[in-house]
Protein backbone atom coordinates (compact mmCIF):
# COMPACT_ATOMS: atom_id res chain seq x y z
CA UNK A 1 0.00 0.00 0.00
CA UNK A 2 1.36 3.00 -1.12
CA UNK A 3 1.80 5.99 1.43
CA UNK A 4 -0.73 7.92 -0.89
CA UNK A 5 -3.50 5.42 -0.45
CA UNK A 6 -3.17 5.44 3.31
CA UNK A 7 -4.29 8.96 3.49
CA UNK A 8 -7.68 8.50 1.67
CA UNK A 9 -10.61 7.69 3.73
CA UNK A 10 -12.60 4.41 5.06
CA UNK A 11 -13.29 2.28 2.17
CA UNK A 12 -16.92 1.15 0.85
CA UNK A 13 -17.05 -2.04 3.18
CA UNK A 14 -15.92 0.14 5.85
CA UNK A 15 -18.67 2.78 5.63
CA UNK A 16 -21.42 0.15 4.54
CA UNK A 17 -20.49 -1.87 7.87
CA UNK A 18 -20.36 1.47 9.63
CA UNK A 19 -24.06 2.09 8.89
CA UNK A 20 -24.97 -1.72 10.02
CA UNK A 21 -23.77 -0.98 13.06
CA UNK A 22 -25.63 1.70 13.80
CA UNK A 23 -29.01 0.91 12.10
CA UNK A 24 -31.54 -0.12 14.99
CA UNK A 25 -31.77 -3.71 15.37
CA UNK A 26 -35.75 -4.66 15.17
CA UNK A 27 -38.60 -7.34 15.52
CA UNK A 28 -36.29 -8.54 18.21
CA UNK A 29 -37.96 -11.70 20.11
CA UNK A 30 -37.00 -13.44 23.47
CA UNK A 31 -38.30 -15.30 26.17
CA UNK A 32 -39.29 -13.43 29.79
CA UNK A 33 -37.01 -12.60 32.13
CA UNK A 34 -39.49 -13.32 34.55
CA UNK A 35 -43.04 -14.83 34.37
CA UNK A 36 -46.49 -12.47 36.09
CA UNK A 37 -46.85 -14.49 39.44
CA UNK A 38 -43.14 -15.74 40.58
CA UNK A 39 -41.33 -13.35 42.47
CA UNK A 40 -37.72 -12.16 41.84
CA UNK A 41 -36.60 -11.69 45.28
CA UNK A 42 -34.62 -8.86 46.76
CA UNK A 43 -33.08 -8.19 49.48
CA UNK A 44 -35.63 -6.20 51.78
CA UNK A 45 -35.73 -8.34 54.75
CA UNK A 46 -39.18 -9.68 53.91
CA UNK A 47 -39.58 -13.71 53.09
CA UNK A 48 -40.54 -14.55 49.74
CA UNK A 49 -44.47 -15.72 50.64
CA UNK A 50 -45.00 -12.15 52.27
CA UNK A 51 -43.99 -10.59 49.22
CA UNK A 52 -46.03 -12.65 47.43
CA UNK A 53 -49.09 -12.28 48.81
CA UNK A 54 -48.57 -8.48 48.96
CA UNK A 55 -47.81 -8.37 45.07
CA UNK A 56 -50.89 -10.47 44.50
CA UNK A 57 -53.39 -8.28 46.23
CA UNK A 58 -51.50 -5.43 44.85
CA UNK A 59 -52.04 -6.23 41.52
CA UNK A 60 -56.30 -6.55 42.50
CA UNK A 61 -55.76 -3.24 43.72
CA UNK A 62 -53.60 -1.63 40.62
CA UNK A 63 -56.77 -3.18 38.31
CA UNK A 64 -59.42 -1.53 40.41
CA UNK A 65 -57.31 1.43 40.07
CA UNK A 66 -56.58 2.07 36.87
CA UNK A 67 -60.42 0.92 35.79
CA UNK A 68 -61.23 3.81 38.03
CA UNK A 69 -58.66 6.57 37.60
CA UNK A 70 -60.25 5.61 33.65
CA UNK A 71 -63.93 6.32 34.35
CA UNK A 72 -62.78 9.14 35.49
CA UNK A 73 -61.04 10.13 32.80
CA UNK A 74 -64.45 8.62 30.71
CA UNK A 75 -66.32 11.51 32.64
CA UNK A 76 -64.21 14.15 32.10
CA UNK A 77 -65.31 14.00 28.53
CA UNK A 78 -68.57 13.05 28.52
CA UNK A 79 -70.07 15.04 31.60
CA UNK A 80 -73.32 17.35 31.05
CA UNK A 81 -75.45 19.44 32.30
CA UNK A 82 -75.43 23.17 34.31
CA UNK A 83 -72.50 21.46 36.91
CA UNK A 84 -70.66 20.89 33.20
CA UNK A 85 -67.20 22.81 34.07
CA UNK A 86 -66.78 22.47 37.90
CA UNK A 87 -67.28 18.30 37.24
CA UNK A 88 -65.10 18.87 33.81
CA UNK A 89 -62.28 20.34 36.10
CA UNK A 90 -63.02 18.36 39.39
CA UNK A 91 -63.11 15.17 37.16
CA UNK A 92 -59.55 15.42 35.73
CA UNK A 93 -58.25 16.25 39.14
CA UNK A 94 -59.08 13.39 40.70
CA UNK A 95 -57.82 11.03 37.63
CA UNK A 96 -54.45 12.58 37.99
CA UNK A 97 -54.45 12.05 42.13
CA UNK A 98 -55.57 8.22 41.03
CA UNK A 99 -52.80 8.06 37.82
CA UNK A 100 -50.09 8.84 40.99
CA UNK A 101 -51.92 6.16 43.11
CA UNK A 102 -51.47 3.84 39.82
CA UNK A 103 -47.32 4.40 39.54
CA UNK A 104 -46.84 4.16 43.56
CA UNK A 105 -48.78 0.67 43.77
CA UNK A 106 -47.26 -0.61 40.30
CA UNK A 107 -43.63 0.22 41.93
CA UNK A 108 -44.43 -1.20 45.29
CA UNK A 109 -45.29 -4.76 43.01
CA UNK A 110 -41.87 -4.37 41.50
CA UNK A 111 -39.71 -3.77 44.10
CA UNK A 112 -41.92 -6.29 46.10
CA UNK A 113 -40.04 -8.34 43.36
CA UNK A 114 -43.12 -9.19 41.74
CA UNK A 115 -44.44 -8.01 38.11
CA UNK A 116 -47.16 -5.57 38.29
CA UNK A 117 -50.08 -6.10 35.32
CA UNK A 118 -49.57 -3.13 32.91
CA UNK A 119 -52.03 -3.59 29.99
CA UNK A 120 -55.39 -2.93 29.55
CA UNK A 121 -56.69 -6.56 28.59
CA UNK A 122 -55.49 -7.79 31.78
CA UNK A 123 -56.51 -4.83 33.66
CA UNK A 124 -60.30 -5.72 32.05
CA UNK A 125 -59.81 -9.32 33.01
CA UNK A 126 -58.84 -8.38 36.30
CA UNK A 127 -60.87 -5.91 37.86
CA UNK A 128 -63.66 -5.70 40.29
CA UNK A 129 -65.34 -2.81 39.06
CA UNK A 130 -68.58 -3.58 36.87
CA UNK A 131 -67.98 -2.67 32.97
CA UNK A 132 -69.43 0.73 32.29
CA UNK A 133 -71.55 1.07 28.78
CA UNK A 134 -69.63 3.09 26.18
CA UNK A 135 -72.26 6.14 25.76
CA UNK A 136 -72.63 9.30 27.69
CA UNK A 137 -74.65 8.97 30.77
CA UNK A 138 -76.14 11.49 33.21
CA UNK A 139 -74.32 13.48 36.26
CA UNK A 140 -76.10 11.33 38.85
CA UNK A 141 -75.09 8.36 37.27
CA UNK A 142 -71.92 8.64 36.82
CA UNK A 143 -71.18 9.85 40.20
CA UNK A 144 -72.78 7.17 41.54
CA UNK A 145 -70.86 4.30 39.33
CA UNK A 146 -67.55 6.35 41.00
CA UNK A 147 -69.27 6.18 44.66
CA UNK A 148 -69.61 2.12 44.27
CA UNK A 149 -66.58 2.23 42.53
CA UNK A 150 -64.60 3.99 45.42
CA UNK A 151 -66.34 1.96 48.29
CA UNK A 152 -65.03 -1.11 46.83
CA UNK A 153 -61.78 0.08 46.85
CA UNK A 154 -61.28 1.53 49.96
CA UNK A 155 -62.94 -1.90 51.24
CA UNK A 156 -60.34 -3.99 49.47
CA UNK A 157 -57.77 -2.20 50.52
CA UNK A 158 -58.47 -1.99 54.54
CA UNK A 159 -58.30 -5.92 54.10
CA UNK A 160 -55.34 -5.36 52.11
CA UNK A 161 -53.60 -3.02 54.85
CA UNK A 162 -54.85 -4.84 57.99
CA UNK A 163 -53.13 -8.02 55.96
CA UNK A 164 -49.80 -6.39 55.09
CA UNK A 165 -49.40 -5.10 59.03
CA UNK A 166 -49.99 -8.73 59.99
CA UNK A 167 -47.34 -9.85 58.07
CA UNK A 168 -44.95 -7.25 58.71
CA UNK A 169 -45.28 -5.72 55.69
CA UNK A 170 -45.05 -2.09 56.93
CA UNK A 171 -44.50 -0.36 53.34
CA UNK A 172 -47.41 -1.95 51.91
CA UNK A 173 -49.71 -0.90 55.11
CA UNK A 174 -48.07 1.76 55.17
CA UNK A 175 -48.89 2.96 51.09
CA UNK A 176 -52.62 1.94 51.24
CA UNK A 177 -53.64 3.59 54.78
CA UNK A 178 -51.54 7.04 53.78
CA UNK A 179 -51.75 6.81 50.07
CA UNK A 180 -54.56 4.82 48.44
CA UNK A 181 -57.42 4.90 51.66
CA UNK A 182 -57.04 8.27 52.71
CA UNK A 183 -56.72 9.69 48.71
CA UNK A 184 -60.20 7.76 47.99
CA UNK A 185 -61.83 8.46 51.67
CA UNK A 186 -61.43 12.03 50.21
CA UNK A 187 -62.47 12.09 46.89
CA UNK A 188 -65.67 10.39 47.95
CA UNK A 189 -66.11 13.33 50.14
CA UNK A 190 -65.87 15.75 46.63
CA UNK A 191 -68.41 13.80 45.17
CA UNK A 192 -71.32 12.38 47.41
CA UNK A 193 -71.26 16.22 47.90
CA UNK A 194 -72.94 16.95 44.23
CA UNK A 195 -75.91 13.83 45.09
CA UNK A 196 -77.14 15.69 48.13
CA UNK A 197 -80.49 17.26 46.88
CA UNK A 198 -80.86 20.77 48.50
CA UNK A 199 -82.27 23.52 47.13
CA UNK A 200 -80.41 25.92 45.20
CA UNK A 201 -82.29 28.91 45.30
CA UNK A 202 -85.52 29.00 47.93
CA UNK A 203 -84.73 27.46 50.92
CA UNK A 204 -88.19 25.93 51.86
CA UNK A 205 -89.63 24.68 48.77
CA UNK A 206 -93.33 24.40 50.41
CA UNK A 207 -93.47 28.25 51.99
CA UNK A 208 -92.28 29.12 48.14
CA UNK A 209 -95.41 27.05 46.84
CA UNK A 210 -98.01 28.78 49.27
CA UNK A 211 -96.53 32.31 48.19
FE1 LIG B 1 -59.06 17.27 29.37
Amino acid sequence: MSPKSEKRGPSYNQLEAGTKKADPIQHQHAPEIQPYGKIAKLPIALDEKTCATSAENLNQLLADTMTLRDMYKKHHWQVAGHTFYQLHLLFDKHHDEQDELVDEIAERIQLLGGVSLAMAADVAETTMIPRLPRGREPVPVQISRLLEAHELILKEARTMARLASEAGDDGTNDLLVSDVIRTNELQVWFLAEHVVDVPVVRADQKAAAGD
